[in-house]
């Protein structure tokens, strides 16, 4: 499973790529405002750090308009993946970058029909948000479930991106449905290290050596 930062925080980015863990980044217009950054600069400096996609949002509505931002976002660098939403407009723009090789990720995806349609768009990644389906009483695991099977059905390429992600079982369960990706805030993917019993284990450890007197060095 890929992991993404679901963030624009420059020094969240660099610590999780310090672990060798991180796969790519996604962004959103709500993540870039709360980055408080220029979105073509921030952008551009993610994609320095990590080699892997990251996703920057187009915002217009229309499907020519967002062709002209699509343009001026793949030219930041060669891992920008282009994120466009799943409406009519939206799927027409996947279509045609997808057709010229451009990496595309389509987000608010909220059914499986919907995460179908994104797959015969040419999508690269979809992206079911699964917290906020279950924000709203829906089951955003059993999406993702749905997702997966359509995909095996067909043998789709498009990876499923589980997003919205919001604490460390919704990777556990996506992990077990066989999700490609997911992409979750550092503060998610830090939580996913710890167990109370790991510390437990390596406090005594630490405690056990240092009755030895030894030192390795
Ligand atoms: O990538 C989508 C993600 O940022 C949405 O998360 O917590 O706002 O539903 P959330």
């Amino acid at each position: 499973m890929k992991f993404f930062a679901d963030t624009a925080d420059i020094d969240a980015i660099r610590d999780l790529e310090a672990t060798g863990l991180l796969d790519g980044v996604t962004t959103n217009p709500s993540i870039i405002h709360k980055s408080g950054r220029k979105f073509t600069e921030v952008i551009a400096e993610i994609c320095k750090i990590v080699d892997g996609p990251v996703s920057a949002e187009v915002v217009a509505l229309d499907h020519a308009t967002m062709m002209k931002e699509a343009e001026v976002l793949r030219k930041i660098a060669d891992n920008v993946c282009i994120k466009v939403p799943l409406t009519i407009d939206g799927l027409k723009t996947c279509k045609a970058l997808s057709s010229e090789g451009t990496q595309v990720n389509v987000t608010l995806c909220f059914s499986a029909n919907q995460a179908l349609l994104a797959a015969k768009a040419g999508a690269t990644f979809i992206s079911p948000f699964v917290g906020r389906h279950d924000d709203n009483g829906f089951d955003g695991m059993q999406l993702i479930d749905d997702i997966r099977l359509i995909y095996d059905n067909y043998q789709f390429d498009t990876e499923i991106l589980v997003a919205s992600v919001r604490h460390p079982v919704h990777v556990l369960e996506a992990a077990k449905i066989g999700a490609d990706v997911m992409t979750a805030p550092p503060s998610v993917i830090h939580s996913l290290f710890n167990h109370v019993l790991t510390d437990k284990g390596l406090a005594a450890f630490a405690a056990d050596w240092e009755k030895t007197g030894q030192s390795i060095l």
